[in-house]
């Protein structure tokens, strides 16, 4: 059977309560392919749960990576094949995982391997968010935490799609980024009030949480306006105005969670198409750090605690 490395979370290491170990190698399942992986990308969500996880949980929803030993079924792609692919039980921060066909996409060569490694989580979060709000041509659709992995993924397809796109950035120095993704305003604070200007939206993603939902929730747009939850980023309890909120008459708050939604669509079908978004230019990650894999404890602890990394920091698995 032999053995491989992968990221486990040991509490004792010296970073990050990550380090690399040798585990026994992944036996597929007859409809999972036997991925080699060579490119992964960090998400705040893992990060933050490896801080608490118990000993041995290895984190790690994204990777790409070429093809080791095709599904015994005969579905999926062929050895060697390019592949991008997301581990709903997660352990991909690894040399090699076994992935379930529904949850992989092949790569054309025009997409790195790094490029494609930042498509799971957050790009499938982005497009599936935006998707609970319906037909965006001319919508008025605000994106929090513009200058984060899914938040720049958000403000490039909303735009695609024909939305008019605000992003909220809560420090100057990173309005940049959601300019480059192509919002049309981006709106700087820790709170709302810059976006109130531009209200009522029909679209609000939000992944702030705290006075920011607060906020969302009193810029709906009447009859319509929806309001994705995806993340709580500055603390999950919130009070707000609820005689305000539902005398706006016809607004929806939903929670929204990658896991159940891919329960709906497969992440296959949402990550082809993000990967031809990329290969056509509509999508351009935005790659912060890409380091060699040995460095992801270090590379988490900037993520998490220092919030030193904006956009996507990739790991490479040589
Ligand atoms: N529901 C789901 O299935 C799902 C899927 C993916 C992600 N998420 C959640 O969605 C959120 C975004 O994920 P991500 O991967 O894009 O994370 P990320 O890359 O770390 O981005 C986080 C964004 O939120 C901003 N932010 C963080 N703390 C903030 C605060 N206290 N006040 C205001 N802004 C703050 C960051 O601004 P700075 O750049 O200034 O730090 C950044 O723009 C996370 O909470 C994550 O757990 C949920």
């Amino acid at each position: 059977m032999g053995s491989i490395r992968a990221v486990v979370v040991d509490p004792s290491a010296a970073r990050g309560r990550l380090a690399l170990k040798d585990v026994a190698r992944p036996a597929a399942l007859p409809f999972e392919t036997l991925v080699r992986v060579k490119a992964f990308s960090l998400n705040l969500g893992e990060v933050r749960r490896a801080q608490t996880a118990e000993p041995g949980w290895r984190p790690g929803w994204d990777l790409a990576g070429v093809v080791e030993r095709p599904a015994a079924d005969g579905s999926g792609p062929s050895v060697g094949a390019r592949v991008v692919a997301i581990m709903g039980s997660a352990g991909s921060w690894a040399e090699e995982v076994a992935v379930p066909n529904l949850a992989l996409a092949e790569l054309p060569d025009s997409v790195s391997f790094a490029e494609a490694a930042t498509l799971p989580v957050a790009g499938l979060t982005a497009l599936f968010a935006l998707e609970k709000g319906g037909a965006l041509l001319g919508r008025n659709v605000l994106v929090t935490g513009a200058s984060g992995g899914v938040g720049i993924f958000a403000c490039q397809l909303a735009r695609h799609g024909g939305a008019h796109v605000v992003g909220l950035v809560r420090r100057s120095e990173r309005a940049r980024y959601a300019h480059e993704a192509h919002a049309h305003e981006v709106v700087v604070g820790e709170n709302l009030g810059g976006a109130e200007r531009f209200a009522p939206y029909d679209l609000i993603l939000e992944s702030v949480g705290g006075k920011v939902l607060t906020q969302a929730l009193t810029m709906l747009k009447s009859g319509c306006g929806m309001c994705v939850l995806l993340g709580a980023s500055s603390g999950g309890e919130v009070t707000f105005d609820a005689s305000r909120f539902y005398l706006t008459g016809g607004v929806n708050l939903f929670g929204f969670e990658l896991n159940e939604a891919l329960l709906h669509t497969p992440g296959s079908v949402g990550l082809s198409r993000l990967v031809q978004m990329l290969d056509m230019g509509v999508l351009r990650p935005r790659i912060e750090v890409q380091r060699p894999w040995q460095e992801t404890a270090t590379t988490a602890h900037e993520l998490f605690h220092e919030r030193k990394i904006a956009g996507k920091a990739v790991m490479l698995v040589e």
